[in-house]
């Protein structure tokens, strides 16, 4: 009778049990099911191919891989999300390290600007921070984040400069939140015209760090800065004093070099002499265009890496002549997606061959043919993928391995584009397209779903409501631009480092004087 008795409480506790625990198992674990796996390879550092395999994901992490094709006894649990994929590319998510989210709103507007002329027309010391609102900020950056979930970027590093008042600073870091992506938002430090001072902007950063949502959230913070070569001894004492003691997980920093007087100091041996290099946190320097052996090294000593960003320093004319010989210590990234693409596919396969194109014409040049090929498919995959969590001291993400973040990409391997591979790593860099993309994973948590975007939980717009307001403030936005006479860039690029601005010749496809433009 007493057995009886323990035995239907110990029944109700089960129960009970299983009520608490059943929906976090629902929305916990992930089967992938017998799909080509991109995964890694400890002992050659080389993509390591598997096929027929499947993936068991489970909360936020990958919890088990196996071979499908020899029965095992894996331990499924039950009410397991089982979703095949057979015939379909099993990636992990792609990394993009350097971007600023705000800008969406411009998109089309600057499709010919130069760097030059971006500075004073969009960039961060730009009219826009008397014409973007929060709002403005909030939907660009949400709308940004949307376009990178869609082509399979699930980490960004967000070098955040609209911190243009506290108002946008917190719309930037709240829509990061609600995007869903993985992100470190690197809160960009600057010397603004309105009046919000470098101690507000410490003040405001300080309190955003505080924020309770951060800790439910995919998104940590870093700091960005750009004034290490410009800005009073203070100013940068007063930064490096706040990067060691706020545990930040990143900091970040554009570096040009070469004829670019304004970024050309803010180089790793700037910030080794500053003795502020060899960091407990990742620094990521971004473009790093005219890197120099010095600088290179001392990346390598102190596991720093760059950011390379093939698009935009050949559409704006940054340049990156000497960024191939640091791909050991670099990663991609994008930049103002405005103006080009935001995938990260697209960077690599721009990267590999612009690269090869430049080390096949050293040989030609020398009137020699080439017998090799100068780059591979698979290390611009390690670029676009693992090298960007090593440049952010995670490798547990840009990776497919037992105890990795969940952040993985599906390509659908018989779209009309990728049809007939054999190389899974080749299809991807040379053959796919964002519409590949059908599944997306961030965390665990579906951000795409057989080609449709996944909002995340909880946000209180639906996306016909997000894109509705969105067109609105980007019409607004562009409108004024189009009222605003482009800059007349005349004399020095800055006045006193003896760089004068130059006509560049004009191609056009019209026989004759043609358009113009
Ligand atoms: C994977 O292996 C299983 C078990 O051997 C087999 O039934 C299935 O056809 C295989 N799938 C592929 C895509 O090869
Ligand atoms: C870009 O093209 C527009 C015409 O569409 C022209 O007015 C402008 O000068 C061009 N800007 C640059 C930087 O080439
Ligand atoms: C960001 O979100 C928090 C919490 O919902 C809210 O209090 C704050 O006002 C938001 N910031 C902006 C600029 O809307
Ligand atoms: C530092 O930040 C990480 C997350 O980036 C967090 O896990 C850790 O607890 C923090 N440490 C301290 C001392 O606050
Ligand atoms: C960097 O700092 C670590 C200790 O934090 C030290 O062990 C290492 O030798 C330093 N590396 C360089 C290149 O200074
Ligand atoms: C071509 O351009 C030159 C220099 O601007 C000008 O002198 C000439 O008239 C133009 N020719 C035509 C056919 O437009
Ligand atoms: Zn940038």
């Amino acid at each position: 009778m007493k057995s009886r008795l323990v035995y239907h409480w110990l029944l109700y506790v089960a129960s009970l049990v299983h009520i608490l625990l059943v929906p976090f198992v629902l929305a916990g674990s992930i089967l992938l099911e017998e799909g080509t796996v991109i995964s890694f390879d400890d002992a050659s550092q080389t993509p390591r191919i598997l096929r027929n395999t499947s993936i068991l994901i489970t909360n936020d992490r990958i919890t088990t891989i196996f071979d499908s094709s020899n029965p095992s006894d894996v331990p499924i649990p039950t009410d397991t999300e089982r979703v095949p994929a057979q015939g379909k590319i099993i990636s992990p998510g792609f990394i993009d390290t350097h971007k600023h989210g705000w800008q969406t709103a411009y998109k089309t507007i600057a499709s010919n600007t130069t760097l030059a002329e971006y500075y004073i027309r969009y960039g961060e010391f730009s009219q826009a921070e008397t014409v973007f609102t929060p709002e403005d900020i909030y939907l660009g950056q949400l709308v940004g984040i949307y376009e990178a979930l869609n082509a399979g970027v699930t980490s960004i590093l967000d070098h955040a400069h609209s911190t243009f008042s506290r108002e946008t600073a917190s719309a930037s870091l709240n829509a990061s939140m609600d995007g869903g992506v993985r992100m470190w938002w690197c809160y960009a430090f600057h010397d603004i015209s309105n009046g919000f001072s470098l101690e507000d902007q410490i003040e405001n950063f300080n309190e955003l760090k505080k924020d309770e949502r951060l800790g439910e959230s995919t998104v940590e913070v870093g700091i960005a800065y750009d004034g290490f070569s410009t800005a009073a001894k203070e100013e940068v004492q007063s930064i490096m004093d706040l990067a060691t003691t706020s545990n930040i997980s990143a900091l970040t920093i554009h570096y040009l070099g070469g004829p670019w007087p304004r970024f050309s100091a803010n180089s790793p041996k700037l910030l080794h002499d500053l003795d502020f290099l060899n960091t407990s946190f990742p620094i990521v320097f971004s473009h790093s265009s005219f890197i120099t052996p010095e600088d290179a090294s001392l990346l390598r000593q102190t596991n720093q890496y760059i950011s390379t960003t093939p698009e935009s320093e050949m559409h704006y004319g940054h340049d990156h002549p000497t960024t191939p010989f640091i791909q050991d210590q670099a990663a991609l990234g994008v930049d103002t997606h405005f103006t080009y693409s935001a995938d990260i596919v697209t960077q690599a396969r721009l990267w590999l061959q612009s690269t090869r194109l430049e080390f096949f014409r050293q040989t030609l040049n020398r009137w020699r043919i080439p017998r090799n090929s100068p780059m591979s498919v698979n290390q611009a995959f390690l670029l676009a993928t693992r090298a960007g969590g090593l440049a952010l001291r995670r490798p547990d993400v840009g990776v497919i391995r037992v105890g990795a973040k969940a952040d993985i990409v599906v390509f659908d391997g018989s779209s009309p584009s990728m049809l007939g591979w054999t190389d899974p790593v080749a299809a991807v860099i040379l053959h796919s397209n964002v519409g590949d993309v059908e599944h997306v994973l961030v965390n665990g948590k579906w951000r795409k779903r057989d080609r449709r975007l996944v909002l995340k939980e909880g946000l209180n717009m639906s996306r016909d409501e997000v894109e509705g307001k969105f067109l609105e403030s980007a019409k607004r936005i562009q409108e004024v631009w189009m009222q605003t006479p482009l800059p007349d860039l005349e004399g020095e690029f800055e006045p006193g480092f003896g760089v004068p601005y130059a006509d560049v010749d004009v191609e056009d496809v019209v026989r004759g004087n043609g358009t113009g433009y």
